[in-house]
């Protein structure tokens, strides 16, 4: 069972790393200046044209980066006639120039953290993600690879799963500093949906894609160094983090109540939308918390406490029913739920998963939407994405047969493009796509 042998390393590394909880990026405490991609793309490093023989990483990241990686176009899509529209309805000038934009769109580091070399105009850069590189770069091109040592130098931990999601929440759902808020939604931003596994991966648009458009190849030198970075233990620490923060964000103050309503952004937009990307307003109604994200904790909850997967439902009930009381038992109630979405966490991190896991849980989440459970938009989409990368990852650890796997993956295609239309997506590609791979993960 190379599977199993596989997760099995997880845990190993992961206490050898003895990851912790980091200040998310953008934040006072990242250390280190920032010197921009060109730097880490500097033809010897990170943009060898092909592969080094001798070295631990590929050396091509920049070019995959540049070529093929959506974050590089974040600047772009800033100077877009779409973009400029954001802004005008919005009331503000060139979409380049707004603080409001540049912190998910670029690296917006004040001018003492960057240096000459440093080009905003890259976008989502190397070191968006990684962190500014000054203070490790010396130690990182010294030769020999110490990841270890990177990360005490400043290096952001994308290998550990929770790390890695509090990185992307920021962008893809929003932190305290950066948020698309009903408004910007009204003016034409996209909504954002987000699932670490699958994203960390593919592009909705291309979901075919197996080599994704990742600049990291994850071979057997890679899981010498870092823990097996795929499938069900990023799925399931990924939903319980964005549970978490959808709720972190309703209880925000500055989210509060204003006039009527709160910030709407992370309310179910079809309470009051007759869509899910907002055109038609039919009704006004009782804003509800979006509750995708809590019900798939929920579902990782399952496999590691049933009594907290219940806590979980008995808590989103009280938010329900509280909601209707005040604002105050909103907050009060979320942050019951809060509490037990960390629990569930503390659980998920210290489990070791199984190939097992990885089959229950897709198992449970096409059950879930057979039975209606997951029929509202956002729900529907996480089961495809869930799915997606779910399946991706038995095939990854060559837990189906050829055939089982073509065909999984197939559906997996048609699952997401189910949901390529603004206004509804098709209940019955998701249904054949979620149907067909539970008959797969089932065998
Ligand atoms: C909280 C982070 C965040 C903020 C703030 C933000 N965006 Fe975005 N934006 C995103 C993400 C993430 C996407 C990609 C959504 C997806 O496809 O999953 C995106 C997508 C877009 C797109 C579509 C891109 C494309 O290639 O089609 C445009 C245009 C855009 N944003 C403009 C803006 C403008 C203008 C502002 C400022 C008014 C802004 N954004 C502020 C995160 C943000
Ligand atoms: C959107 C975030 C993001 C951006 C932008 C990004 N990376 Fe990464 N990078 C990741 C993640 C996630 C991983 C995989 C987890 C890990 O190995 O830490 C990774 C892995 C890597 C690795 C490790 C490969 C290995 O074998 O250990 C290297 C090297 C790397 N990135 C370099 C770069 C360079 C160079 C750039 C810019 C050209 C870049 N990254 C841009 C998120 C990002
Ligand atoms: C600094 C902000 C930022 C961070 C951090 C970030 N992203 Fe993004 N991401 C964006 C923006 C902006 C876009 C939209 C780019 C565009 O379409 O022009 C995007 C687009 C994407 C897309 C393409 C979506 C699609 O299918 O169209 C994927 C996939 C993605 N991000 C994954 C990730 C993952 C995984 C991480 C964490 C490792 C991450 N992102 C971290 C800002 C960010
Ligand atoms: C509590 C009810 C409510 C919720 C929940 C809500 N909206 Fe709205 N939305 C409105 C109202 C009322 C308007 C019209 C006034 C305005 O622009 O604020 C509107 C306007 C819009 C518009 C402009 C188009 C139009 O028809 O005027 C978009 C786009 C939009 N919302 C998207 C969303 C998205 C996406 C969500 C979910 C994240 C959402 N809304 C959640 C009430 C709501």
């Amino acid at each position: 069972m190379r599977g199993l042998a596989i997760f099995g390393r997880i845990a190993a590394a992961i206490m050898l790393f003895g990851f912790g909880t980091v200040a998310a990026l953008g934040g006072e405490a990242t250390l280190g200046v920032a010197l921009g991609a060109t730097t880490c793309g500097a033809s010897t490093c990170h943009s060898a044209a092909e592969p080094w023989p001798n070295s631990a990483v590929s050396q091509r990241e920049y070019i995959v980066w540049k070529e093929s990686d959506p974050h590089a176009n974040s600047w772009t899509a800033l100077t877009s006639p779409r973009a400029k529209a954001i802004t005008a309805r919005l009331g503000l000038g060139a979409p380049t120039e707004q603080k409001l934009c540049l912190g998910c769109h670029a690296l917006p580091l004040p001018p003492e953290k960057r240096e000459e070399s440093f080009d905003i105009t890259e976008g989502v850069t190397c070191e968006a993600c990684h962190g500014p590189a000054s203070a490790w770069l010396g130690v990182h091109t010294a030769g020999l690879y110490f990841y270890g040592e990177n990360l005490a130098n400043g290096m952001y931990p994308t290998t550990d799963p929770s790390a890695r999601a509090d990185l992307c929440l920021g962008c893809h759902v929003g932190d305290g500093e950066r948020f698309v808020s009903h408004n910007m939604m009204a003016a034409g931003h996209p909504t954002l949906p987000f699932e670490l596994g699958f994203y960390s991966w593919f592009t909705k648009t291309n979901p075919e894609n197996r080599a994704g458009y990742a600049h990291f190849t994850v071979d057997d030198d890679y899981l010498q160094r870092k823990p097996w970075p795929f499938g069900v233990r990023v799925w399931a620490l990924g939903q319980v983090a964005q549970a978490r923060r959808i709720l972190e964000l309703v209880v925000d103050p500055k989210n509060g109540p204003k006039g009527l309503f709160p910030e709407l952004s992370h309310f179910e937009c079809r309470a009051c939308h007759r869509s899910q990307k907002g055109p038609g307003v039919e009704r006004v109604a009782l804003p509800r918390i979006k509750s995708a994200n809590i019900l798939f904790a929920g579902f990782a909850a399952e496999l590691v406490d049933p009594g907290l997967a219940a806590r979980i439902r008995e808590d989103v009930e009280e938010l329900k029913r509280r909601s209707a009381e005040s604002w105050e038992a909103v907050i009060a109630s979320s942050a019951n739920l809060k509490r037990t979405l960390e629990a569930v966490e503390a659980k998920l991190k210290a489990h070791e998963f199984t190939v097992e896991d990885n089959r229950r849980s897709l198992i449970r989440i096409a059950r879930a939407y057979q039975d209606g459970r997951l029929a509202e938009y956002e729900a529907a989409e996480q089961a495809v994405l869930s799915a997606g990368s779910l399946v991706d990852e038995l095939d990854r650890l060559d837990a189906l047969s050829a055939a089982d796997a073509a065909s999984a993956l197939e559906a997996m295609a048609r699952g997401v493009s189910a949901f390529a239309s603004a206004n509804a997506y098709s209940a019955a590609d998701v249904r054949a796509s979620l149907g067909e791979i539970a008959r797969i993960a089932a065998r």
